[in-house]
């Protein structure tokens, strides 16, 4: 049996949706296996989860390079190295310059924690308690050279309490990007995917919106 295809996974924290993706794969749910994890954060956990499950890890220090570009093209080099098919971002908190999203077109996919493009950037959670919105939930979407804009590939929903802080409304989203991180993968080794435009279409399925009510745990 040939190997499966390889994804690169980029953390800088704790690593809970390269978890999933990791679990996954070992279970057969995506087609693809883990070939390397860099973070930018030598103490991340995510490192940690990577070595117990034998994936070899890298740390890349974006303070040791004068520029963006230069940490983005060291980036690419160990990518490019790995033979990575797809590239995803899991909490990796660093901006990518042109440098690295043009090194992989189309292939770079991304987990924002808020229903975009609903409150990008670092506060998804606390903006959308603070905004007062009664439904949030977390977008998986190809990376494009604006911050959180790409293509929409999927988002889940849930719900907003009256009794919820950011944590609780953060790890009620964290159930479901654990969920639709692969599904996501899973779509791309499809091949079905087909951007037009802003729109992701999936050939020959319908699109169904993936609501919070369908898990249980939600
Ligand atoms: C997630 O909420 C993700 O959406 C955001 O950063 C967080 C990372 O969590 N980009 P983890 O490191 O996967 O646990």
């Amino acid at each position: 049996m040939s190997e499966q295809p390889a994804i690169a996974v980029l953390i800088s924290g704790s690593g809970s949706n390269l978890q999933a993706i990791l679990n996954a794969s070992e279970r057969g749910e995506i087609p693809c296996r883990v070939g390397i994890v860099i973070s930018n954060k030598a103490d991340a956990y995510g490192l940690v989860r990577a070595e117990k499950h034998g994936v070899p890890t890298e740390v890349v220090d974006h303070r040791g390079f004068p520029n963006r570009e230069e940490f983005d093209a060291k980036l690419v080099e160990i990518i490019r190295g790995n033979g990575a098919e797809l590239v995803c971002l899991a909490g990796f908190m660093r901006v990518l310059t042109p440098v690295f999203v043009r090194a992989f077109p189309n292939r770079i996919l991304n987990i924002h924690p808020a229903l975009l493009p609903s409150f990008p950037g670092t506060h998804g959670p606390g903006q959308a308690l603070s905004y007062g919105v009664r439904f949030s939930g977390c977008t998986v979407h190809f990376l494009d050279e604006g911050v959180d804009t790409g293509p929409i590939i999927v988002q889940a929903v849930v719900p907003v309490y009256d009794e919820d802080t950011v944590e609780t409304l953060a790890a009620r989203i964290l159930v479901q990007e654990h969920r639709i991180y692969p599904m996501a993968i899973r779509l791309f080794f499809s091949g079905k995917l087909k951007i037009e435009g802003r729109r992701v279409r999936v050939s020959g399925e319908p699109r169904i919106p993936e609501f919070f009510h369908r898990n249980p745990d939600a």
